[in-house]
């Protein structure tokens, strides 16, 4: 166990049974943080709590979902008396649906057909409940527990924040219209919650991963034998770097943007870790 910044804090990882933040969870953990992992599914927070016992730190697998304030409120009294105030937020909880995503890139003239092929969704097509909780859950889902533990840094006159964006928030990928608005969004708030929260002694930042596959995305972006799809080609295509993120190339952003003494004047900012994808013009 190193002696660290985040030694004998606590650290609150949401999202933390997910290919990312387990990873996040388990490396502030490694680094001394008493670490609380949110998430919907216990069962999955609690095989990452067992990683992280067994290497010696300490983990507090608390269900949760994230766009539920009471839900999260109750989650924070929990975490309060248990790991003791929280003095790092990390909001990794976010993802996308399937139903709010098109099946075409462009318009195309047959999605007006009464007759069109089966399975063909364009935007005119999209439900927008499933629309409305991709939103919910990459916007609503940073914001409440922000306001839930970020009260509580408040008080006490410190803290640091670290939400996740993604690269549809500069430029929208094609077919992902809700997920991307709502990454775009995450951005914009950063820098909001950053001013605001200034004053507080709380600094606010993100990252913005490229392509890292997870398990939703693995069927989007592999074949089942394990060459790139399409879809994934293209990726490459546009990834100077050319492979996909391994989640502990995310450690080190994470880490120093999270860091009172390394990072203490850096707030508002959001980090690309994405191989150079931003920088591409694919040309
Ligand atoms: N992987 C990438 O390439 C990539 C790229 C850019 C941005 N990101 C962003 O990075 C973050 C982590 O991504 P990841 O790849 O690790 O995704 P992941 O493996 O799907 O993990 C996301 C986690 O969020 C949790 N979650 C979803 N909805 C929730 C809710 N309403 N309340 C509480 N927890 C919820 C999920 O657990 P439960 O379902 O059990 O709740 C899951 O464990 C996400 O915000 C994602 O959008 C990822």
């Amino acid at each position: 166990m190193n002696s660290s910044c985040f030694s004998g804090k606590t650290a609150v990882v949401t999202g933390a049974g997910g290919t990312l933040c387990s990873a996040v969870a388990k490396e502030l953990a490694r680094q001394g943080a008493r670490v609380a992992l949110l998430g919907r599914t216990l069962a999955s927070l609690e095989g990452v709590a067992a990683e992280i016992r067994t290497a010696g730190g300490t983990a507090l697998p608390v269900a949760c979902d994230v766009v539920d304030a009471a839900a999260v409120e109750r989650a924070r009294a929990t975490v309060t008396r248990e790991l003791g105030a929280c003095h790092f937020l990390i909001n990794g909880a976010g993802g996308n649906q399937p139903d709010a995503v098109t099946t075409l890139t462009e318009f195309s003239p047959s999605e007006l057909a009464a007759d069109k092929p089966a399975g063909t969704r364009g935007f005119f097509d999209l439900n927008l409940a499933r629309f409305d909780d991709v939103v919910r859950i990459n916007t609503l889902g940073t914001v409440i527990p922000c306001q839930v533990f970020g009260r509580e840094m408040a008080a006490l006159g410190r803290g640091s924040i670290l939400n996740f964006a993604s690269m549809n928030s500069y430029r929208p990928l094609t077919r992902v219209p809700a997920y991307a608005m709502a990454k775009a969004g995450v951005v914009n708030f950063t820098q909001w919650l950053a001013v605001y929260l200034a004053p507080a002694g709380i600094r606010v930042n993100g990252v913005a991963p490229g392509f890292f596959v997870n398990e939703r995305s693995k069927k989007i972006l592999l074949t089942p034998e394990g060459g790139l799809t399409a879809r994934g080609q293209n990726v490459m295509g546009h990834t100077p770097l050319k492979r996909f993120g391994e989640a502990n190339e995310l450690l080190g952003a994470v880490c120093w943007l999270l860091d009172d003494d390394r990072a203490g004047f850096v707030t508002g900012v959001t980090l690309p870790v994405d191989g150079g994808f931003l920088a591409s013009s694919g040309i």
